[in-house]
């Protein structure tokens, strides 16, 4: 039996534990939530969580990406220092402890701006975060591989982008279907802008990436992770996905660009290209197989639109509820 715990009970850390609790019966789930009192910050919190666990997965962190500029100590300290004392505490226990750490796409910030809409990011690339948020993650990041360099194998970064699922309602994909479903009565169009680059990221395949590593099913490393795309070579913008969820539940859309919808100078900067190669991440997964389907396939991950038509299923049915 391993004793799996989750720090951080939001959007992920909920999926992760109604996932493991699900494919991990033999194993004992524990989550930390912050809102139960748990401070992760907390030193003593960290080791108590350390000694009860063989796997910790970190999904603690301060999102708030406008928030992060202006409370930048809370950032530091969630985002950098915490991730940084849990690695060196795992660390000590010589290998006999492993760690997922959640981090993000916007560590590589406007890294890859220049070849917005053309190219994807793969994981070797420069950090050249443009927001606090981004910055204190990278740290974070780099704290933790720092830390754990001498433990093969021990390790897993996932660097996700622009996750959505069940039980986040401020993701882009989720604020996107509110305001679309909205639209369909107030008949307000929904401005999305053009010129930034994503491939959305669903919480149930990160799950799926990080229950393969518990299972020793992939190597640790670190791996970018998104969904994949219907026409894997087509490169979308924020745009195009929400013209999607309209072809799926309708409402009034308008497109736009960066700087007509947002003012100069408020909140965060956000960089143009998000859009993740998962090469590495395919590639590690392939060797072992993992989701070799009956029909013969092999499908690994699921497209962002299989898994937003799933979401959009989902939400409508509640709302008739
Ligand atoms: N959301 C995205 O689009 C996105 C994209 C790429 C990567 N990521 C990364 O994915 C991970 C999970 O993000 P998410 O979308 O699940 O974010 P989320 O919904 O904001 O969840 C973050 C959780 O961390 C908790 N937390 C904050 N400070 C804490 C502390 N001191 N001790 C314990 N828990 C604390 C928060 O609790 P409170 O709310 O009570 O403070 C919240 O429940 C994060 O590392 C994030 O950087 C997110």
């Amino acid at each position: 039996m391993k004793r799996i715990s989750i720090i951080g009970y939001g959007q992920l850390g909920k999926e992760c534990f109604a996932t493991l609790r699900r494919t991990h019966l033999q194993d004992s789930v524990m989550v930390y939530r912050h809102d139960a009192g748990f401070d992760a910050t907390d030193e003593k919190t960290l080791d108590s969580i350390v000694e009860l666990s063989d796997v910790v997965i970190n999904c603690a962190a301060m999102t708030d990406v406008n928030a992060c500029e202006t409370d930048m100590k809370k950032a530091i300290d969630i985002n950098y220092l915490m991730p940084k004392k849990l690695a060196k505490r795992i660390k000590s226990h010589l290998g006999n402890k492993r760690l997922v750490h959640i981090s993000t796409d916007f560590v590589y910030g406007t890294s890859m701006d220049d070849k917005a809409g053309m190219s994807l990011i793969d994981e070797p690339c420069d950090l050249n975060p443009c927001n606090f948020y981004g910055k204190t993650k990278a740290y974070g990041e780099e704290a933790v591989i720092d830390e754990m360099k001498y433990c093969e194998n021990s390790l897993l970064v996932l660097r996700p982008s622009y996750l959505f699922g069940e039980y986040g309602t401020n993701s882009f994909v989720r604020r996107t279907i509110d305001a679309l479903l909205a639209s369909r009565i107030n008949k307000i169009s929904v401005k999305v802008v053009n010129d930034q680059f994503i491939y959305p990221t669903s919480c149930s395949d990160v799950c799926n990436v990080i229950s393969m590593f518990i299972d020793h099913k992939m190597s640790g490393d670190i791996y970018n992770v998104r969904c994949l795309d219907a026409e894997e070579n087509k490169i979308r913008s924020k745009y195009d996905i929400a013209k999607y969820i309209q072809s799926l539940i309708g409402g009034e859309l308008e497109e736009t660009s960066t700087s007509e919808l947002y003012n100069e100078g408020t909140g965060a900067v956000r960089q143009k290209n998000s859009a993740l190669s998962v090469y590495r991440l395919m590639n590690s997964i392939s060797k072992y197989n993992y989701y070799e389907r009956s029909q013969g396939d092999k499908q690994k991950l699921f497209t962002w639109q299989d898994r937003i038509e799933h979401i959009c299923r989902s939400v409508v049915d509640k709302k008739c509820d």
